[in-house]
């Protein structure tokens, strides 16, 4: 099962952060194998006061600066997908 990360290009989320995010997201995906994770982006969530905001599969993270989102890409990439037991 592949590993699917969700930016919303919103126009709230895309001024409040995610034009760089996405930048920093894109830049990490290039040492990995595109067919395990996908990157797509999304039209608004309907969560703008939060945004900008990230889903990696279904879970939402919002208000993510460089170094959260750095983490949490290297834990949501490095770790095993949960999907393939349920
Ligand atoms: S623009 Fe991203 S939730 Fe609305």
């Amino acid at each position: 099962m592949k590993k699917k990360i969700t930016i919303c290009m919103g126009s709230s989320c895309f001024t409040r952060g995610n034009k760089d995010n996405l930048k920093i997201i894109q830049d990490y995906l290039k040492d990995y194998d595109s067919a395990e994770i996908v990157l797509t982006g999304s039209l608004c969530k309907e969560q703008c006061s939060n945004g900008p905001v990230i889903y990696l599969d279904d879970t939402m993270y919002s208000c993510l600066d460089t170094a959260q989102l750095t983490d949490l890409l290297d834990s949501f990439v490095k770790e095993p997908s949960t999907m393939e037991s349920k």
